[in-house]
């Protein structure tokens, strides 16, 4: 079972620069929040309380002026800076107190998820004991993303990191469950040719061992990587019009925690009064006005 989750929202953002030269990326806005709500809802909406956010050095205040400690939301949030863009698997290295004698799920602060019963599914496919579970959706480019062949047992038997010639069309995403093995294993990990640790060698530990699974997000849920600023507002565009088709928000923080029955109306009126005379309040007080 997994109890914690950490959020990478580092990076170096150097796709959508100028953007990210005073901001960092998961501070930006994709529509009406800032991107780090989408990865954090995901781990809410898998039941995840316990969370690290890794930030970049310098950036700490930024990021705890908009959440805190997460006690408002139910959850309870730490964050630790990263000294530089190590790579993703440094995520377990850095986390190594934090994750303790625990399994774990990582998210990137730039993944964006959204689907119908997708929420069910994070949940169900926790109970990971023994090995590392991957989520992986078909996409029209492959050999821009790390991608999986899966067998009929959804057990991975290959990876390959953006290839040149047709391998798979299931690129793996950007949310992952691990064993508590995963800080050893990062431990073990030499820098690649761009001097960054890798997160599909990380996994190659866990396929080699047959220990690696794969979950499909199917055709009725949607991942966005918003790391390029054409991706990042095709997800705004995306998050825009469902919300103001159906009235619902996306990656609502509180409403998922009030869903979940760790907030009442009180945390409610508490966030109201923090994020001021806004839309995102309004909603707030739908919630607890019906
Ligand atoms: P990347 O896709 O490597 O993107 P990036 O944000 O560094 O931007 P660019 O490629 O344009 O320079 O990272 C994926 C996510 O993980 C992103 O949200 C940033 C985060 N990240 C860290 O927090 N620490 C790291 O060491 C790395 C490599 C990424």
């Amino acid at each position: 079972m997994i109890k914690k989750g950490i959020i990478l929202a580092g990076g170096h953002g150097s796709r959508m620069s100028p953007l990210t030269k005073a901001v960092n990326k998961q501070l930006l806005p994709i529509y009406d929040k800032p991107l780090i709500f989408y990865p954090l809802s995901i781990l809410m909406l898998s039941k995840i309380r316990d969370i690290l956010i890794i930030v970049n050095k310098g950036q700490l205040n930024q990021y705890k002026k908009l959440l805190h400690n997460g006690e408002n939301l139910g959850i309870k949030i730490k964050y630790i800076e990263q000294p530089y863009p190590k790579g993703l698997p440094d995520a377990f290295i850095l986390g190594e107190q934090f994750i303790g004698s625990d399994n774990v799920a990582l998210i990137l602060g730039d993944n964006f998820f959204y689907g119908q019963s997708l929420s069910s599914k994070l949940v169900k496919s926790k109970n990971i004991n023994n090995g590392a579970k991957v989520f992986l959706h078909k996409v029209k480019r492959p050999e821009l993303y790390g991608v999986a062949k899966i067998n009929n047992k959804n057990k991975i038997v290959g990876l390959k990191e953006k290839p040149k010639k047709y391998y798979s069309d299931y690129a793996i995403t950007g949310l992952y469950y691990f064993d508590n093995n995963v800080v050893k294993h990062a431990k073990t990990l030499k820098p690649s040719k761009r001097n960054e640790l890798e997160i599909t060698d990380l996994l190659k530990k866990y396929l080699y061992k047959k220990k690696l699974s794969a979950e499909i997000i199917g055709r009725g849920g949607a991942w966005l990587d918003t790391g390029s600023i054409e991706d990042f507002y095709k997800t705004s565009n995306f998050v825009s019009s469902i919300e103001n088709r159906q009235g619902f928000k996306i990656a609502c923080l509180e409403e998922i925690s009030l869903n979940n029955n760790w907030i009442n109306k009180k945390n409610i009126l508490n966030a109201i009064k923090f994020y001021g005379k806004c839309d995102y309040s309004k909603y707030l007080s739908s919630l607890i006005s019906k």
